[in-house]
């Protein structure tokens, strides 16, 4: 008997025979699918993809220090502050070096804003307009009456611990340099939450 004759069965002829070999009768909208064995090669892939994905897991995820790309870019990250610290040595927490980054070296603001962004956006917003922290862009405060008053907020935490400490958290120059970033804000005053606390001073008053 001809291997081709249950072509006939699915009215057409135009298919190979190997393809015609396993060809199932459920036919749905038309389509015609054949029961071909699943090659060896993929199943290979397959159960091989299955036993490495819980060993990548466990080495990247698994809570050792160091392997997580998150891991990586923070040291990468504080390695490259540590260089670019050295140009600027330790900074003092002071009126007058808040002010001096703040109105003469505003190039170092990006690093106060990246620390910003990545530590204080969750709080108080990217713009700085407040979310569960008070707006920082508006003239009124609760906590800050000076621009030194900011790195001081940022040392010691404020409201009980609703504002975090950072002093052992941060590098003393972020300390700065956020302070720093944080006064500048005040220059781009957002539609935030409401005012808070009492008017204040120009910083540089
Ligand atoms: C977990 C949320 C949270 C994070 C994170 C946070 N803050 Fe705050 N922050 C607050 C809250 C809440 C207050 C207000 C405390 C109060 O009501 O007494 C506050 C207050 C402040 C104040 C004083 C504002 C004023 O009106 O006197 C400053 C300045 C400040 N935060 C800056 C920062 C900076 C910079 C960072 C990042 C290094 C940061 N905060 C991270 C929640 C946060």
């Amino acid at each position: 008997m001809n291997k081709n004759s249950n072509a006939t069965m699915t009215g057409s002829s135009d298919l190979s025979s190997d393809q015609n070999a396993n060809i199932l009768d459920h036919a749905p909208d038309g389509i015609r699918t054949n029961d071909n064995r699943v090659p060896t090669w993929w199943k290979i892939l397959f159960v091989a993809s299955v036993l490495f994905a819980p060993v990548y897991m466990l080495f990247f995820h698994g809570g050792m220090p160091g392997r997580s790309v998150h891991d990586q870019y923070s040291s990468h990250l504080g390695e490259m502050m540590e260089v670019r610290f050295k140009e600027i040595g330790v900074l003092t927490a002071d009126r007058q070096t808040i002010l001096e980054y703040l109105n003469e070296k505003p190039e170092w603001l990006a690093v106060g804003k990246a620390t910003y962004q990545a530590n204080c956006a969750t709080c108080h917003s990217a713009d700085g307009g407040g979310l569960v922290g008070p707006n920082l862009t508006d003239d009124h405060w609760k906590h800050v009456r000076s621009v030194e008053g900011i790195a001081n907020v940022l040392n010691n935490g404020a409201g009980n611990g609703t504002m975090p400490a950072w002093k052992n958290r941060l590098h003393r120059n972020q300390i700065v340099l956020t302070a720093a970033y944080v006064a500048s804000l005040r220059n781009n005053p957002v539609a935030g939450k409401g005012p808070e606390g009492v008017e204040i001073a120009d910083w540089n008053e």
